[in-house]
């Protein structure tokens, strides 16, 4: 996926040659920027979200969390999570028809530094700071991490 690929080579990659706090940063500022930038390319709005959130802007809907519920049930089964995804059409409160579109975010090595057990201690200065509610913590790889949540008006 794009996000994925830009965010490991963008990012990600800088990880080893960047002190913790100044990759924070970077990392808060150009995601969320680079998850919007893909999504107005393909004209759908893209999200992240998580079953733990971080951002409370992030907080999955009911939708959302039913489908990372089912996600880690299938991982914990020993489901491969790349061959996981789900897509639905759904109808909101309006009559509107909306197709929706999920696929899970799995925790590697480098997302430790900053939703690992042990974070280090400049990085957890500024996320308490900036995220007083805060759960994306205390995650191990290979673990769930959240999904890419796609949502799109169809006509
Ligand atoms: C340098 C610190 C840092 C690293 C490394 C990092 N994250 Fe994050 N992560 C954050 C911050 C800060 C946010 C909240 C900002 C936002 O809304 O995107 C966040 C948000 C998220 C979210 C959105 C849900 C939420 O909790 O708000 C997901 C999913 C996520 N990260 C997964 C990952 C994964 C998977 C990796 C590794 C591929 C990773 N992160 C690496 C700092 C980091």
């Amino acid at each position: 996926m794009q996000v994925e690929s830009r965010l490991h080579r963008e990012v990600l990659g800088q990880l080893e040659q960047t002190p913790a706090a100044a990759m924070y940063l970077r990392y808060r500022r150009e995601v969320p920027e680079l998850v919007q930038q893909v999504a107005s390319e393909h004209e759908i709005a893209m999200r992240r979200t998580g079953l733990r959130v971080r951002n409370r802007q992030n907080t999955a809907d009911d939708w959302e969390f039913d489908q990372l519920e089912a996600f880690a049930f299938s991982i914990d089964a020993g489901l491969d999570p790349a061959l996981l995804e789900f897509a639905e059409v759904t109808i909101d409160d309006s009559g509107q028809r909306i197709f929706r579109w999920i696929r899970p975010i799995m925790m590697t090595e480098p997302c430790l530094v900053c939703h690992g057990e042990t974070i280090p201690i400049e990085v957890l200065d500024l996320l308490v700071e900036e995220y007083p509610n805060d759960e994306a913590t205390g995650y191990f790889a290979y673990e769930l991490g959240g999904a890419y949540s796609v949502t799109r008006v169809l006509d």
